[in-house]
């Protein structure tokens, strides 16, 4: 996407200390954050979703380093700044500010013994944007208010066990929301509330991107999630984005077999669950060290080529890549010495220019 750049992610690459080793869990990916855009990650328990998101306000857990790569936020004066080499410091200021998080869980981040409103009121105080106790208390109600918690002013006294799980995560976006970020980091928000509610709380999520200009980086493995909330779509697997696209042209013409593997394992209405669809096959036993393409090991189109060798990034449109060798031969199968570009698709090598 060409739109005004917020966060550049370029070639991230983060390891995790294994034995004496540091292997990479996260390899050389590149996502852009424009401004005022629901951009999503999708993919499988382990990919590396949490530890990209981590990676961007540095919470990274103490077994995980950032090896390789840079991450440049786009102040709107044009100045640019990469999050990587910030101080805790510095980042720390950031955080609520510039940039928010919310979790799966909200009660892994609430603090039980206080009650809502003094939580978000006291965030209000660590940000230093409102001192007058009257004046917190009345934004901290027109917040709550915002994300649809009824009653405000009563539930301002409410302790979070006193909250429903969809409640919980309306207080956890009104925290977010309360120091007006510019990004907001959703890592499977949704996750463990029922079907109606997460309808609710996606659609909220959208309405305060819209109404507070803010940009938002969604983190789910549900493709339902994506086809409702997102812009723009990564799809990682192993460490590595394999597809990228405007999520309408992910949806209409996915390329990449993993991709059409997430989309066919949608359970669709009138499905016998004994025979829902999954994903075949296992990854890589060393996947982290394994040369070839980390997704052939269950890829029903694979070629002798992707055992070894990784495709590049092959640019299909202005708002399409994917990571296929299928793609760069007009996705006929070719044999594993003909690297030419039939079908005249780009290869993007490293980064791309978007
Ligand atoms: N604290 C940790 N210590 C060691 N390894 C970790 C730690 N956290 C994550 N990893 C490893 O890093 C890789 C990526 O993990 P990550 O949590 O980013 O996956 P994910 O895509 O968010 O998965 P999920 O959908 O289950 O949340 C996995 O191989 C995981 O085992
Ligand atoms: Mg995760």
């Amino acid at each position: 996407m060409s739109e005004d750049k917020l966060l550049e992610i370029n070639n991230l690459t983060v390891s995790i200390k294994e034995g004496k080793e540091m292997l990479p869990v996260v390899r050389g990916i590149n996502i852009t954050v424009p401004r005022n855009k629901i951009i999503g990650i999708v993919g499988e328990s382990g990919c590396g979703k949490s530890i990209t998101a981590k990676s961007i306000n540095h919470i990274l857990p103490p077994a995980a380093k950032i090896t390789a790569g840079s991450m440049i936020w786009h102040e709107a004066s044009g100045q640019q700044t990469d999050l990587v080499t910030l101080k805790e410091k510095e980042i720390r200021k950031r955080c609520g500010k510039d940039l928010a998080m919310i979790f799966q869980e909200p009660m892994s981040s609430l603090n039980p013994m206080m009650t809502i409103g003094s939580q978000i009121k006291e965030l209000l105080k660590i940000h230093k944007l409102e001192n007058n106790p009257q004046k917190a208390k009345a934004r901290v109600i027109e917040m709550l208010d915002a994300v649809g918690i009824p009653e405000p002013a009563l539930r301002y006294k409410a302790y979070p066990h006193e909250l429903s799980g969809g409640m919980r995560q309306r207080v956890m976006i009104a925290m977010a929301m309360i120091g007006q970020p510019k990004l907001l980091i959703a890592d499977e928000p949704t996750t463990a509330l029922d079907v109606t509610t997460q309808a609710q709380i996606l659609k909220l999520i959208r309405k305060m991107c819209e109404s507070y200009s803010m940009s938002a980086l969604m983190i789910t493995h549900n493709m339902g999630v994506v086809s409702s909330t997102c812009d723009y779509v990564y799809v990682m697997y192993l460490g590595t984005i394999m597809e990228e696209a405007l999520t309408q042209e992910l949806f209409n013409n996915p390329l990449h077999p993993y991709t059409r593997g997430l989309l066919s394992s949608i359970p669709k209405l009138g499905d016998n669950p004994e025979f829902l669809k999954t994903i075949p096959g296992n990854i890589p036993v060393d996947s982290k060290k394994f040369k070839g393409c980390k997704f052939c090991m269950r890829c029903s189109d694979d070629i002798k080529k992707c055992f070894f060798e990784e495709a590049p990034l092959y640019k299909v449109s202005e708002n399409h890549y994917v990571r296929c060798h299928l793609a760069g031969s007009d996705n006929k199968i070719v044999n594993s010495e003909d690297t030419s570009n039939k079908a005249g698709s780009e290869t993007v090598k490293g980064g791309k220019n978007k």
